[in-house]
């Protein structure tokens, strides 16, 4: 036992150089066991392509064997995100799935679905197993961002998804005929919710993404009392407008007690391909009054760009047509941050949920 805490102290010391915090708080230590002069421990990859984990990975063993020279080190990385302890079993759990994230928006049209699309591509990009789920009834967008043309099977047991991207997508878009205008009540919602969520065999999956339809209705209600949720990204352009609304979409998740794990800007400036000069056509500072007002962390900033649009036309999101873009590369930042705050908020849940016995 006092072997196990010195080792994990040991692992304290590695600082990531991408967060600028320990791997230990970070909740980037996996499956990590200490017995018989042999220890074994997994380095979550939040980065895209491995990027500086690869480093941090021989830091942590460096550390161990300066501590222990003896002892044999078996240690890897690994893709596999912390689970919501909430969401693995239990009420309102997907079997299967470790953590269900719903992107939010106060007002419509700031870039959910493209958040959504661009986001779960990032967190595949790191090795994690990602499913997208499209929850706007109103206008699904998913099928022709992610370019899904064939629509679910109906297995033996459930739904099967499409996968497209090596990412299984379901969209309400998938039921309804695209000449009906749906008019869907409370509880239609809720079962609808209900039926996408447990009726679709989702397999294994270290993130389940939803793109919500916007504002504070039915669905997100709807979800946020039936599922448990690891917590929700909101998205806000930098405007003084969409920023109010977006405040509103917190105030309701924090009403449902659904923790916030961050706020995405979208549309934060435009940058001159010539000169390299940055305009800020919806304004600024829209991510960091909510991050200030709300203790929120901003998970990071994307450009406007006509790509972003044009590949997201085209089915292929910027993310996978050109992973080197800067409004790729923003998106990628966004995971990589979303991923440690979804590992840090599942570690302090877990040992939350650690009962103390007092003798
Ligand atoms: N960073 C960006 N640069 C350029 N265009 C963008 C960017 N983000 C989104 N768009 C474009 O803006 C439009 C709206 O985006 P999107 O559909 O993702 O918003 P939304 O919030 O999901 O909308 P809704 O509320 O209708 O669901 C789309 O045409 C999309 O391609
Ligand atoms: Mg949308």
């Amino acid at each position: 036992m006092a072997d196990q805490q010195r080792i994990q102290n040991a692992l304290r010391s590695v600082i990531h150089p991408d967060y600028g915090k320990n791997i230990v708080d970070l909740g980037l230590v996996q499956d990590f066991s200490a017995n018989g002069g042999a220890v074994h421990f997994k380095i979550q990859n939040t980065v895209p392509g491995g990027g500086s984990t690869e480093a941090v990975l021989e830091d942590a063993i460096a550390a161990v064997q300066t501590l222990e020279p003896l002892a044999r080190v078996e240690a890897g990385l690994t893709g596999r995100a912390r689970a919501n302890p909430a969401g693995s079993t239990g009420k309102g759990a997907i079997p299967g799935v470790r953590n269900v994230i719903p992107v939010a928006s106060g007002k419509g049209g700031v870039g959910k679905s493209t958040v959504s699309a661009n986001l779960a591509l990032a967190l595949a990009a790191t090795g994690a197993k990602v499913g997208l789920l499209d929850a706007d009834v109103y206008g699904p967008s998913i099928p022709l961002i992610m370019g899904a043309i064939v629509g679910p099977q109906q297995g033996g047991r459930g739904i099967i998804p499409p996968v497209t991207h090596d990412i299984p997508i379901i969209s309400t878009g998938f039921f309804v005929r695209k000449d009906q205008a749906v008019v869907w009540r409370g509880p239609m919602l809720a079962k609808m919710v209900e039926q996408l969520t447990n009726q679709v065999e989702w397999g294994e999956l270290d993130y389940l993404v939803i793109d919500l339809p916007p504002g504070t209705g039915d669905v997100q209600l709807s979800l946020c009392q039936r599922l448990a949720l690891t917590g929700a990204v909101v998205v806000t352009t930098p405007q003084p407008m969409a920023v109010n609304v977006a405040e509103k979409a917190i105030i309701m998740f924090q009403q449902l007690k659904t923790p916030l794990l961050g706020v995405v800007e979208n549309m934060s400036y435009f940058e001159s391909r010539s000169t390299g000069e940055r305009e800020y056509i919806f304004g600024s500072g829209g991510a960091k009054r909510i991050s200030e007002r709300w203790s929120i962390p901003v998970l990071g900033q994307i450009p406007l760009a006509t790509t972003v649009r044009q590949t997201s036309d085209r089915g292929t999101p910027i993310v996978l047509a050109d992973p080197d873009a800067p409004a790729a590369r923003a998106f990628q930042e966004v995971a990589m941050q979303l991923a440690a705050e979804v590992s840090m908020h599942n570690l302090k849940a877990e040992s939350e949920s650690v009962v103390q016995i007092n003798f």
